[in-house]
């Protein structure tokens, strides 16, 4: 066997040790949704918090999408590993926010899955118009690798 042979069995070896010792289900990464929407979510603190970014692939508006921040938690008593979340998206481009609630299962593969549920609450220049304001929907995240 030559040198680049066993180097490339040694950096495959590498990297699944390296992919099997990642503890699951730790919100932190990069995650890309059925929309093709995708988030970067930055480190999750002790109490469960974080921040990210979040780039969807669709808008309600004709607005020119942009990057926009969002905050969530995660929560801490998951003695299954598969904690329940939420997290906020403040929109850059738009007058809107949506919030989305989930929980990250790992499958039989071992693959992780955010399961969640959104509102999208838009902007409404009158009470009366208050009625069509909130669109409700579900999105399927997997990590992006
Ligand atoms: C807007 O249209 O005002 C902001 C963008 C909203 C995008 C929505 S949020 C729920 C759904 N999931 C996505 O990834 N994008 C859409």
């Amino acid at each position: 066997m030559d040198r680049l042979s066993i180097a490339l069995i040694l950096a495959l070896a590498a990297a699944s040790v390296s992919a099997a010792a990642q503890p699951k289900c730790v919100l932190t990464g990069f995650w890309i949704n059925d929309l093709g929407s995708n988030m970067t979510i930055n480190s999750v603190n002790k109490k469960g918090e974080f921040s990210g970014l979040y780039h969807t692939a669709v808008s309600a508006t004709k607005d020119e999408i942009k990057v926009s921040p969002l905050q969530g938690s995660q929560h801490r008593k998951n003695e299954q590993n598969q904690p329940t979340f939420g997290f906020t998206v403040n929109w850059s481009f738009s007058d809107s926010t949506t919030v989305f609630t989930g929980q990250c299962f790992v499958d039989e593969d071992g693959k992780e899955i955010l399961r969640t549920t959104w509102l999208l609450r838009q902007e409404v220049d009158k009470l009366k118009d208050d009625w069509k304001a909130t669109s409700i929907g579900s999105d399927v995240f997997t990590r992006f690798q």
